[in-house]
């Protein structure tokens, strides 16, 4: 019997990184975790194992310890690909930190490549983001349209990320890699036993959302609605992480089946749909029969008015499209954090 492949998942207890462990344990293969818990919760191998059966090996350490990681590597020789999320990603906390935000996430992956040469790890799926796109002109963006100037470290390390592994992959024609560049990730695992944990008052809309639904935050704040879209909030392309984390098996599945077209390659993964800060409240309302109580305030500074995907290469390429609908990802959104919210008062937590 062919044994089975072997995954390293960097950051596989975070957010995008656990769902995908569990699609990747569904599908049989073995991952393998490496994450120092900066931003995450070892309860989330918990939560893995109850929805698989399966408790995935765990490995708790900084990836920017080269020794550690090298040493790692020795133990288990034969590890066909390494899907890497580990990275910082709070864009304003990069302005604030830049260093922190580029030792960490480039030091990371350069540990990574030079693993995937000395160890003969051949294939690496990268978690990259739309952000690299800025503003767009036309819409939807495609991967032909141009990367802009990124507007923050964190962009900016997206960016780098991205050339440094094309120029790795030019000069190592025995690698390859896949560059995933996400748009807006939302939602939970159905079964409520994983999900986003954001650390402290969330950045992002969809946890905002939830959290004043709940009642810890008192109230969301609308950012702008005097953009040039049609009710003046801004646009994005909103997608389950469940459906994200599929596209990641697909890109793993075309590099370990050898039908990628060059050694480097990149895809778009969104729904393709446009929809705004407004409606995405109201969806969430209709979906859940809650009331999130809200603002509009001015405009977040370095927000881009208006974004969506053209998904159609991954479409075509990775055979891959999103399946689940925004009413029932806010939805899964909306359990989870009423499920975690109790699991934390079972521990004794806020
Ligand atoms: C942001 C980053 C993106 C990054 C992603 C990581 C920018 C410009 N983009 O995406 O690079 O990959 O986070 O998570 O910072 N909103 C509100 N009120 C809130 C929170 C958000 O109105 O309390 C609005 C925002 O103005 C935006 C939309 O909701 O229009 C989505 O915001 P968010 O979830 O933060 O994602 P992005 O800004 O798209």
């Amino acid at each position: 019997m062919d044994k089975s492949k072997r995954v390293i998942v960097t950051g596989g207890t975070g957010y995008i990184g656990s769902h995908t462990v569990v699609e990747l344990q569904q599908k049989g293969y073995e991952a393998i975790i490496i994450d120092n818990l900066s931003n995450s919760d070892i309860s989330v191998v918990d939560g893995i194992e109850k929805i698989t059966g399966i408790r995935p090996r765990f490995e708790n350490f900084d990836l920017c310890n080269r020794k550690k990681l090298f040493r790692l590597m020795e133990s288990m020789p034969g590890t066909d690909a390494i899907i890497h999320f580990a990275a910082y990603k709070a864009v304003g906390e990069s302005v604030r930190e830049p260093l922190r935000y580029y030792h960490n996430n480039l030091t990371t992956l350069l540990n990574l490549l030079e693993v995937m040469e000395k160890y003969n790890v051949p294939s690496l799926v990268f978690s990259s983001s739309c952000t690299v796109y800025g503003q767009p002109e036309r819409l939807p963006v495609t991967e032909e349209d141009p990367v802009q100037p990124a507007t923050s470290p964190y962009g900016n390390t997206k960016q780098m990320g991205e050339e440094i592994i094309r120029d790795m992959m030019y000069a190592r024609s025995g690698l390859q890699a896949v560059s995933l560049r996400y748009f807006n990730p939302i939602g939970a695992h159905p079964s409520g036993h994983i999900g986003e944990l954001p650390a402290g008052m969330p950045e992002n809309l969809v946890p905002f959302i939830t959290q004043t639904a709940i009642g810890i935050r008192d109230q969301l704040k609308v950012f702008g609605v005097d953009y040039n879209t049609p009710d003046g909030s801004c646009i994005r392309d909103y997608l389950h992480v469940t459906d994200l984390a599929k596209a990641h098996i697909a890109a793993l599945e075309r590099l370990l089946d050898q039908k990628n077209k060059t050694n480097y390659e990149v895809f778009n993964l969104g729904t393709g749909q446009g929809v705004s800060v407004l409606e995405a409240i109201r969806t969430f309302e209709e979906a859940t029969g809650e009331k999130v109580n809200y603002t509009i305030t001015g405009r977040r500074e370095g927000d881009i008015e208006k974004i969506w995907a053209d998904p159609s290469l991954a479409n075509k390429e990775l055979g891959w499209k999103t399946e689940i609908t925004l009413a029932e990802s806010l939805r899964s959104a909306w359990k989870w954090e009423n499920n975690y919210r109790s699991i934390k008062r079972e521990n004794g937590e806020k």
